[in-house]
C-alpha cells in the first residue's frame, strides 16, 4: 500500500520527523510560512524584537555603544539601531532557510554564537532572548499563532538555541 500511495505521490512525509532538528517536515513548513511575514519588514520585526529585549532587561542596552545612550523611545527612529535590527532579522533569516539542511543552520549558529561569546555574551542573556522572541512572534503573528504553529516555534527554537548553548558550553 505504502509503495502504491508512494507511486501516486500521495505519501505523508509532512509527519516525518527530522532527528537533527526534533521537527516534521510540516512543522518546517509552519516556521517558514509565518517567518515569510515576520522577514517582510526586516526592520520593523528587528525593532519589535530588540526594543521588547530592552524593556524587558534595560541593562542589555549598554552592550551597543552605537545606542546605549539612546532613550528607548527614540531607538525605533535611529538608523544605527535599525541597521542593526536589520542585521539580526538577516541572522534569522539564514537560520530559518537552512532548516532542511540542519549541517548548514548548525554552522551559521556556531559562528554566529561564537562572535558572540568572544563579545562577553552570555548562555542566560540568549535564554533571555529566546523567550522574548517567542513573545514577539506570538503578537506579530496574532490569529496565525495556532497553537500547532506554536509547537512548530518552539521546537524550532529549541534546536536553535540549544545549539547555541553547546558553543557557550565548550
Ligand atoms: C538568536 C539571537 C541573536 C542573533 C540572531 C543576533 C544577531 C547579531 C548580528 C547579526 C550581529 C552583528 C554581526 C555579528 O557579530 O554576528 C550581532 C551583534 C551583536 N549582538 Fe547579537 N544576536 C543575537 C543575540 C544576542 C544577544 C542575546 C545579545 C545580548 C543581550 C546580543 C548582543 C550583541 C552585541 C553587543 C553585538 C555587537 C553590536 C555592535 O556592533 O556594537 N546578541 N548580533
Amino acid at each position: 500500500m505504502g509503495t502504491f500511495l508512494r507511486f501516486l505521490g500521495i505519501t505523508n512525509d509532512d509527519n516525518r520527523i527530522d532527528q537533527a532538528t526534533g521537527l516534521t517536515e510540516r512543522q518546517k513548513k509552519l516556521v517558514q510560512n509565518t517567518w515569510a511575514v515576520i522577514r517582510k519588514d526586516e526592520v520593523g520585526s528587528g525593532i519589535a524584537v530588540m526594543t521588547a529585549l530592552f524593556k524587558k532587561y534595560p541593562e542589555y542596552q549598554r552592550y551597543f555603544t552605537a545606542f546605549m545612550d539612546t532613550p528607548l523611545n527614540e531607538l525605533p527612529a535611529n538608523k544605527r539601531f535599525q541597521a542593526h535590527c536589520a542585521s539580526v532579522i538577516t541572522a534569522l533569516n539564514n537560520v530559518i532557510d537552512s532548516l532542511h539542511d540542519p549541517g548548514l543552520m548548525e554552522a551559521s549558529l556556531i559562528g554566529l554564537a561564537e562572535r558572540h561569546k568572544k563579545r562577553g555574551q552570555t548562555k542566560e542573556e540568549f535564554q533571555n532572548l529566546k523567550e522574548v522572541m517567542l513573545e514577539v512572534l506570538r503578537q506579530a503573528l496574532g490569529r496565525q499563532f495556532t497553537p500547532e504553529v506554536a509547537e512548530a516555534w518552539s521546537k524550532t527554537l529549541e534546536a536553535v538555541f540549544t545549539k547555541i548553548y553547546q558553543v557557550f558550553a565548550s
